[in-house]
């Protein structure tokens, strides 16, 4: 990776105290020879070894007749070696993508074993060998069992095809150059490799938007929707190019498609999904891309949804517009994710995914997953999770999580995600009684996690270096929620940045603390949200202040703020399970940090501690500032420790964040001034 960043694939020199028993145990390689996959895993260690190790290790074919220790990676079918050191039934027992790691003597000799019951299991795991030597764990002891908690793991690339733009993508232009494809380019290997090392085991390759929706007409970034072009026959060359490089990771392929297909790459006069016509066309074309892509995973749709084609333009609904496309892809094992991000006549817009969804449990086909954002609005900056999650028990059901930074500070804040994300996770539903936690739905066949992706082409992949923390963390807790935050994102800072205990732990403290300073900011705190400018410049879309776009959202009045989303409002909160739905109902047991989203409260109403509303929300925007200041001045602390071109980088997005913080703060304080005429009891906010 020279014209681009490693991220946390960088391989440096093990330090000398592990450096003996990393030698003892991998001078020698043998990695059982059948599958793509395994060449992957092979390239990588001629990767890694060398650089981790000073030496270049010996890669057998065949298995070795060295008189060293070795390790070994394969099925227990591949080597003798492997069968007798571990149990063959509780290899079979993995699931799909499973893998153990076990450090074993044999001939004398000690030597480590990756095994698995499927080759990707055994990318995953060679993966996790390397994550060991590379944050400078013993490996004399080894004995991990690891299974992914969810059998889907996917990444949703909102790439904007044969324009190379990326919706929401902060990170440089899309990577994937589909002009040029079949031709490849390394990065593609590169990002396979990053993915993959983190468990990410399916790719959708273009932007869920397929055609330019005509509320966006004026915007010129997004004249470029053209991705249901891909299902053309003669592009699928392209897709099949770049599938193959995926592939050798264990990465299915996947496209988002057009409802409206038939009739846009087909000839035909409708999409109605019940017309006999329609789903032969789907039949046909998917029957045209198994034929070259038999890992195929599926579609992805966003239909009936701000401007996109959907099964409503034929007096259909969403089960009849799934089952269609689905049934096409039955016969060769393939999914359709089928979006729950709709809009429709309700005021608010939170109520909207349940309302329409919920009442279809049951009527999906097997193969299809409905795929719900975490929150009821657009990946907020905190949300309340998602009441349809536990919902529809007889549906499989996806959760989508944002890894790129579109309300966050996009590609310039350091606004890491996985605290939020752990707290969506451990969110308690009560779906099956007390003690469901979103962590434990999307466990079945068919379900699992997906993020929408934030790689372009910068040197940095993601904007700021400290971006990368996002993508990682996402793959890691997609392969494990129940991880701790803190170990997941020590092992990436240890990766990135070397393992300098002030490095790490200064960045792991920066990372940790940097989302809850981004909360008050950017809101204020107390479950406000979506206040952000909707502008027609593409990269100061949701980026900069501006709550008098959105009253609906926030519901500032003279005489108070928030939205009733309670039974005497647009009754959201009633559609979560009790006892969820009564804390949210009742002002007194609301959580204090999403309080003005479920009450419309007056100004000076006062919180637990005595604090009125509106002080609360003047505090927290001018705590915020002063966090990312600290959280900035302690990277400054940094200089020197790490090189020059990425301390400086995310220095300067640092100055960046804090104006920009200090901006918000200005904006949203003198706002709810306005509106509540309530002095700042500390003098920093009223008439000048
Ligand atoms: C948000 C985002 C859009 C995106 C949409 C979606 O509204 O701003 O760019 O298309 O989510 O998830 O489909």
């Amino acid at each position: 990776m020279n014209q681009y960043d490693s991220c946390w694939l960088r391989y440096e020199r093990v330090p000398d105290g592990r450096l003996d028993s990393y030698r003892r145990r991998c001078r020698h390689a043998y990695i059982a020879e059948k599958a793509p996959e395994l060449s992957a895993v092979r390239d990588e260690l001629r990767r890694a070894l060398p650089d981790l190790l000073g030496s270049d290790p010996h890669l057998w074919q065949h298995p070795p007749t060295t008189a060293d220790g070795f390790l070994a990676i394969g099925t227990p079918d591949d080597m003798a070696m492997i069968a007798e050191s571990v149990p063959t039934d509780v290899v079979d027992d993995l699931a799909d993508g499973g893998y153990l790691l076990k450090s074993v003597t044999w001939n004398g000799q000690d030597c480590l074993v990756v095994t698995a019951s499927t080759d990707r299991g055994l990318v995953y795991g060679t993966f996790h060998l390397l994550r060991l030597l590379n944050t400078h764990e013993p490996v004399d002891d080894l004995d991990v069992r690891e299974e992914p908690a969810y059998e889907n793991r996917l990444l949703n690339q909102w790439d904007t095809p044969f324009h190379r733009s990326v919706e929401r993508g902060y990170g440089g232009e899309s990577i994937f150059d589909w002009e040029r494809l079949p031709d490849l380019r390394p990065r593609y290997e590169d990002y396979a490799r990053l993915l993959a090392s983190v468990g990410v085991n399916g790719i959708v390759f273009n932007n869920v938007n397929t055609t330019k929706p005509e509320r966006a007409s004026a915007n010129a970034a997004f004249d470029a929707f053209e991705g249901w072009q891909l299902l053309e026959s003669h592009r699928l060359e392209a897709f099949t190019s770049l599938a193959s490089v995926f592939r050798r990771y264990g990465i299915r392929p996947y496209l988002s498609v057009n409802f409206a297909a038939p009739m846009l790459v087909g000839d035909l006069d409708t999409a109605d999904p019940l017309d006999e016509e329609v789903q032969a066309w789907w039949r046909e074309k998917a029957d045209e891309i198994y034929e070259l892509v038999p890992d195929f995973g599926g579609f992805l749709v966003k239909a009936d949804s701000e401007g996109q084609p959907g099964p409503y333009d034929y007096g259909r609904d969403h089960v009849d517009g799934a089952n269609a496309i689905a049934r096409a892809l039955e016969p060769h094992g393939g999914r359709v994710w089928w979006r729950a991000f709709v809009y429709g006549t309700h005021e608010d817009r939170a109520v909207q995914a349940y309302d329409t969804f919920e009442p279809l449990d049951g009527d999906f086909d097997d193969n299809v997953t409905v795929q719900i954002k975490n929150g009821p609005i657009d990946f907020q900056p905190r949300e309340p999770v998602s009441t349809l999650f536990g919902a529809m028990p007889e549906t499989d059901l996806g959760l989508e999580l944002q890894i790129t930074q579109e309300y966050t500070g996009q590609g310039v804040h350091a606004t890491y995600h996985l605290p939020m994300w752990e707290e969506i996770f451990d969110f308690d539903t009560h779906a099956d009684g007390p003690g469901s936690p979103v962590h434990s739905l999307f466990r079945d066949d068919g379900e699992g996690v997906v993020g929408v992706g934030s790689v372009g082409e910068d040197h940095s992949w993601t904007g700021t270096y400290l971006a990368q923390a996002n993508l990682y963390a996402f793959g890691r807790v997609a392969w494990d929620p129940e991880a701790s935050a803190e170990a997941v994102t020590e092992e990436w800072v240890r990766q990135t940045f070397g393992g300098d205990e002030e490095v790490v732990d200064t960045v792991t403290r920066i990372l940790h603390d940097s989302w809850e300073a981004c909360i008050d900011y950017e809101t204020g705190g107390l479950g406000l949200m979506h206040m952000m400018h909707n502008g027609e410049e593409y990269l100061e879309n949701h980026y900069y202040p501006s709550p008098e776009e959105w009253p609906g959202y926030h519901g500032a009045t003279e005489e108070g703020i928030g939205v009733d989303r309670t039974s005497t409002g647009s009754g959201y909160a009633g559609q979560y399970r009790d006892p969820v739905a009564e804390r949210y109902e009742s002002v007194e047991d609301c959580p204090e940090e999403l309080l003005l989203f479920f009450h419309h409260l007056p100004w000076t109403h006062e919180l637990a501690d005595g604090t009125t509303v509106v002080q609360r929300l003047y505090d927290n925007c001018f705590a915020g500032v002063e966090e990312t200041k600290r959280l900035r001045d302690e990277w400054q602390s940094l200089e020197g420790e790490i090189d020059e071109r990425r301390f400086r980088h995310v220095a300067e997005r640092f100055e960046e964040q804090v104006a920009q913080a200090e901006r918000w703060r200005d904006v949203l304080t003198d706002y709810f001034y306005d509106y509540s005429s309530v002095a700042d009891e500390q003098g920093r906010v009223g008439d000048d």
